[in-house]
This record gives structure tokens, C-alpha cells and sequence, in this order.
């Protein structure tokens, strides 16, 4: 459906919630802000309105979605839990929810989400955000909201109100504007449906830190190898129009710098994602300026966005893992988020 609409903005107050919600319950498509990005969010009961989060998106595929709700008593009342996995899953919840952690776990029968929402799995995402404006929605709506991030698939992930615009104005009903999103990057997703925890997604919540917590964590050094599990893993994701090197020492003439710490000299044109190497400011700027060097560096004539390195710990993991992704060959009938 690409049907053009009237996209309402409205404003992070209990009069905005409050219509955001009203439309979300009749099957609308709602773009609200989380604490990770900007989440397009559908009714997940409703196969009708979670096909319209793929229309709106253009993506090629029915991936699966992850389910928000507003509390773990919500979220864990759609899946089956049992044994050490049911332990893991409600200490993880009382340490990280709310907040950027998804959790793989096997869908209850019971469960109110969609065939489509789940794409036809056995297994559940689940995910209680921990923005303010988001909580307050999903408790209005009293009901599992499916979103993946507001952006036309394939494209960067948007974090903040004014990036959603730009790709998604008149094919979405609404955006709930909550300002900028604080982390950046997308929730870390972690399936708990196998003998040993997997991460399926690096993101907000550091591997160092679940680890801390449940013990051994299988997660391939290359994210991409593990692309069935989780299908929003493939490649060519991310894609500014402009080629991204990674881990460059050196800038050419004609490249523009996306730069961490000591910017590297020669570059015409830099954005930096923290001048004092912090990784978590570094996440937080992340989107915001592989946009800006992609236009600017486009406007410029410039032929390439080169990286410099970062650090594979904490938030890096996830920095480097949407780098990653962004540098790779476009292709254009990959299964994309
Ligand atoms: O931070 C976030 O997670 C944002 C905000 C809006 O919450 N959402 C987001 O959704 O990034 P999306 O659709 O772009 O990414 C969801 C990821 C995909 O990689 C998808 O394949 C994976 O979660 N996923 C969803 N359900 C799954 C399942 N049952 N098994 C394995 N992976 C799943
Ligand atoms: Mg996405």
C-alpha cells in the first residue's frame, strides 16, 4: 500500500499520547521516539495494520517485528517460559527493562501478536523501551505494538522526529515527537530460546553487561553469519548513498571523515562522532552524522564517507556493527529493516 495520507505531528503531550494512541488502536501507523531510535508502530494484533509497517517501509520481506509493551509482567504474558531460560529472562528484565534489550523467546499460544508481527515463528521479540513518551503510549494502548525502526528500508535508522519525516511524510498517519533518541542505536537483540543465550544483534545493552549477567553468551564475531536467524541481520543495511570505508588511517581528497577522537588531517569535510572518544556519545551521534556527511559530502562532490576506527567494546560493538553494515555492497533484493 503506498497509498499518500496526511502525516499528523503531534507533540509528547498527554493530548498527543493520548491521539497517537487512539490511532494506533484503529490500525494506524504511528512513528513514536524510543530511548534507541524511532520505532514504526502498528497494533501487532492486526495483520491488516502490521502489513501497512511493511508498505510504508517498502520492505522486500516479511522479517519479523519486534513486540513493545509497556511493563515485563505485559511482555512475558505473550511468551511460554520455563526452567533456567524463564531465570535468565526475568533477572534480565529486572536489570535492563526498561531499556534497549530485546529478548528472543518462544511465543506463548496464547499470545494477542500477529501471524504476520512474528512472521509466522515460533518465537517472539519482545522489548519494553524505556523512553517516557514511549511508556506512556504503550500503556495507553494497553496492547503489544509492533515497530521496527521509522525509516524506508534499506536507508539509515532514524533518531530523531525530522529524520522520520524525511523518508516516511504522507506514508505514515502520525509521528509522536519525543526529541532526540539518547542511545542512538537500535536495542540489543538476544535469543534466549537456545541452550546457551545468542546475540543476534549488538545494541544499546553492552555484550560485557549481559554477560555479567547470564553467563556465557555465544555471539559470532561477524554479525552477518548469523542473517536466518534474524533476518534484519543481512547486509546492505544502513546505505548512505555515498560508500563508507571502515577503519580508515589515512583521508583521501575526495572523502569526507567520519571521525572518533583525533580527527585524522585532510579531511575538507568531518563529522565527529566524539572528540573525546566516548562511545556512548559516539552511538548518539552515529546516525545523525552518516546523514550529514552522506548529503553535505553528496552536495560537495565528494566520493566517499571514510570511517575512522573504533574500539570493539561497550556501545563500539554495535558502532562498528552498523558501520559494517553500512560499507557493504548495495544489493538491492536483500531482506532489509
Ligand atoms: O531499538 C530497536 O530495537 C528498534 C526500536 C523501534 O524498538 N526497533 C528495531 O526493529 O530495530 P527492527 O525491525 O529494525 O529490527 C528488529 C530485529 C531484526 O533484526 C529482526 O530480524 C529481529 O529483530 N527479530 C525480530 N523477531 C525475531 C525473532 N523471532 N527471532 C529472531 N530475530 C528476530
Ligand atoms: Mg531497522
Amino acid at each position: 500500500m503506498s497509498d499518500t495520507r496526511h502525516t499528523e505531528r503531534l507533540t509528547a503531550t498527554p493530548e498527543g499520547i493520548r491521539r497517537a494512541a487512539e490511532l494506533l488502536k484503529a490500525g494506524k501507523l504511528v512513528a513514536f521516539g524510543t530511548e534507541t531510535v524511532y520505532g514504526l508502530g502498528a497494533i501487532a494484533s492486526s495483520d491488516t495494520a502490521v502489513a501497512r509497517i511493511f508498505a510504508a517501509k517498502g520492505r522486500p520481506r516479511f522479517n519479523p517485528l519486534i513486540s513493545h509493551l509497556p511493563d515485563a509482567e505485559s511482555a512475558f504474558a505473550q511468551a511460554s517460559l520455563s526452567g533456567r531460560m524463564e531465570e535468565i529472562a526475568h533477572a534480565l528484565a529486572k536489570r535492563f527493562w526498561p531499556g534497549p534489550l530485546t529478548m528472543v523467546l518462544p511465543r506463548s499460544p496464547n499470545s494477542t501478536v500477529s501471524d504476520l508481527a512474528a512472521a509466522g515463528l515460533s518465537t517472539l521479540a519482545l522489548r519494553v523501551p524505556r523512553g517516557k513518551t514511549a511508556l506512556a503510549l504503550l500503556r495507553e494502548v494497553g496492547a503489544p505494538v509492533a515497530a521496527p525502526s521509522a525509516n524506508v528500508s534499506g536507508t539509515v535508522s532514524p533518531s530523531d522526529a525530522f529524520h522520520v519525516l524525511r523518508s516516511l511524510d504522507g506514508r505514515i498517519d502520525a509521528v509522536l515527537d519525543s526529541g532526540p533518541c539518547s542511545i542512538g542505536v537500535e536495542s540489543t537483540v538476544l535469543d534466549l530460546t537456545r541452550e546457551v543465550p545468542v546475540l543476534l544483534r549488538p545494541g544499546g545493552v553492552t555484550l560485557e553487561d549481559l554477560t555479567e549477567l547470564c553467563g556465557p553468551i555465544r555471539h559470532p564475531d561477524d554479525f552477518s553469519e548469523i542473517a536466518p536467524a534474524s533476518p534484519g541481520r543481512l547486509a546492505s543495511h544502513y546505505a548512505p548513498n555515498l560508500p563508507v570505508r571502515l577503519d580508515a588511517a589515512s583521508i583521501a581528497p575526495d572523502e569526507a571523515q567520519l571521525a572518533f577522537g583525533t580527527p585524522l588531517p585532510g579531511a575538507g569535510l568531518t563529522w565527529n562522532l566524539s572528540e573525546s572518544g566516548n562511545l556512548e556519545e559516539a552511538a548518539a551521534r552515529l546516525f545523525a552524522g552518516l546523514r550529514f556527511l552522506d548529503a553535505e559530502g553528496t552536495r560537495r562532490g565528494l566520493k566517499a564517507i571514510a570511517a575512522q576506527p573504533i574500539p570493539r567494546h561497550g556501545l563500539g560493538l554495535a558502532i562498528r556493527d552498523r558501520l559494517r553494515r553500512a560499507a557493504e555492497p548495495r544489493t538491492h533484493n536483500a531482506t532489509l529493516t
